[in-house]
């Protein structure tokens, strides 16, 4: 249960490459500072500096050395620790299961399940506690997704004890999105499972799942998807490619999001920071090889526009680190905007001379950021801009799209702006 006070300090637990369970790599303590601003700060422990597997946890911000770390950015986190952690849906979620609206950073971190993104882990003792090896079976997908829906639907009552908000925490709430979703497992892995949401203009489930074989045949590299249909509701499987399944347990990557390789936050004023021209710069830092993501991030930047996919923050794109080298992720959460504007559409992010402008002369005008000759990012945009154009339809439909929902998704591929 959480406690009244709001927690103040934890212990960061890390899952060393190759390993199955943690071991303690610092301490995070939440502050404020003069001015009343809270103020995160972190150390690495003594025996983690002189454990000789031990790496960084973000590659960025907290580079393994003695000193102590300090940020008041994100409400005091820092951004890979803030990635490990729940977001819209997760808090929800957890606020339910508290009985209470708005609580303590921390908490978010310490009341969230151990099934989060990344190898990081939270706790108020020393030493890690056992890794948990249980997971919801995708059997229990029914189960989970009635969770969901009543709480979508705010039809849970307002008592902790009560055992369906007992049990809403079986949904696994570390996981990162605003969408409902649970974490699950079979024998292949673990997986995330996205549920449908009344509300929806579309079944998201399929849709999703189609965009991600769209990007595949596009030549991008993507998250392993596959839908479930469990008493007549589709769920969208979606393999984690941050666990790997094996004897021992499961193996974790490190993993931070685009927003903390960009060392932003999603207040206003940082948002001329949010830019795959930034980030292409950015992750060619970090990566092994620079090349072939620059590439690949090109190609996701011009498959995004030709999908009119505009809900591409820098949330929605991730580096891993499975062992010591770092690379940009497989692609996912690829949804399609069925806009009615012809001329204009703008990504999330800037990508190019003009802006956030989802056009072909936008995206190629900094195409030697993303290590390509002129003519070879012309042949990937023209290529793919076919592609998407001869292909979207049949891909859908291939992925039981109904053929309305086909329809009234057609307006986000290859609008018109995208070639003018
Ligand atoms: N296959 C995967 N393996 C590991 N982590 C993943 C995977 N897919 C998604 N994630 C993580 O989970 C988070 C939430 O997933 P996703 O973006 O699909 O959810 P969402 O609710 O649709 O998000 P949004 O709020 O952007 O609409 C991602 O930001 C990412 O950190
Ligand atoms: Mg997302």
């Amino acid at each position: 249960m959480i406690s009244k006070a709001a927690a103040s300090e934890c212990f960061v637990y890390i899952t060393l490459p190759g390993a199955t369970s943690a071991v303690t790599a610092g301490k995070f303590v939440l502050e404020r500072n003069q001015r009343g601003d809270p103020l995160g700060r972190f150390v690495y422990g003594r025996s983690y500096l002189d454990n000789p597997e031990a790496v960084p946890i973000d590659p960025v911000e907290l580079q393994l050395s003695e000193k102590t770390y300090d940020t008041v950015q994100r409400n005091g986190v820092f951004g890979a620790l803030r990635d490990a952690g729940p977001d819209y849906w997760g808090r929800r979620v957890i606020e339910k299961y508290a009985g209470k609206a708005q609580l303590g950073e921390l908490d978010y971190l310490l009341e969230s399940p151990d099934d989060r993104a990344g190898a990081l882990g939270f706790g108020l003792n020393k030493v890690p506690p056992a890794s948990q090896r249980k997971f919801n079976k995708t059997l229990d997908l029914e189960t989970l997704q009635n969770l969901a829906d009543a709480l979508v639907k705010d039809d849970l009552p307002n008592d902790p004890e009560a055992p369906q908000v007992q049990e809403l925490m079986l949904l696994g709430t570390s996981m990162g999105g605003a969408r409902p979703k649970a974490v699950v497992q079979d024998e292949d892995g673990l997986w995330v499972a996205k549920f449908n949401q009344p509300d929806d203009r579309w079944n998201n489930t399929r849709v999703e799942h189609a965009m991600l074989r769209l990007a595949l045949e596009c030549g991008i590299s993507t998250a392993e998807s596959r839908i479930a249909t469990i008493a007549g509701k589709d769920v969208l499987l979606i393999k984690r490619f941050d666990r790997e399944k094996t004897p021992k347990g499961y193996t974790r990557a490190r993993m931070i999001s685009g927003l903390t390789l960009l060392r932003a936050d999603e207040a206003p004023a940082m948002r001329e920071r949010w830019s795959y021209v930034i980030l292409v710069e950015e992750m060619r830092r970090i990566v092994a090889e620079p090349k072939k993501d620059a590439r690949e991030l090109f190609r996701r930047v011009c498959f995004n526009a030709l999908i009119s996919n505009i809900d591409d923050h820098p949330r929605n794109h991730a580096f891993i680190a499975k062992d010591e080298d770092w690379k940009l992720s497989p692609a996912y959460d690829l949804t399609p905007a069925p806009l009615v504007a012809q001329e204009r559409r703008d990504l999330a992010m800037q990508c190019g001379d003009m802006g956030r402008y989802a056009n072909a002369k936008n995206i190629l005008s900094q195409h030697a950021r993303f290590l390509l000759k002129e003519d070879e990012a012309t042949i990937i945009v023209g290529d793919m801009k076919d592609q998407v154009a001869a292909t979207w339809y049949e891909t859908v439909r291939a992925c039981s799209v109904s053929e309305s929902d086909a329809e009234t998704i057609r307006r986000a591929f290859v609008y018109e702006g995208f070639s003018l």
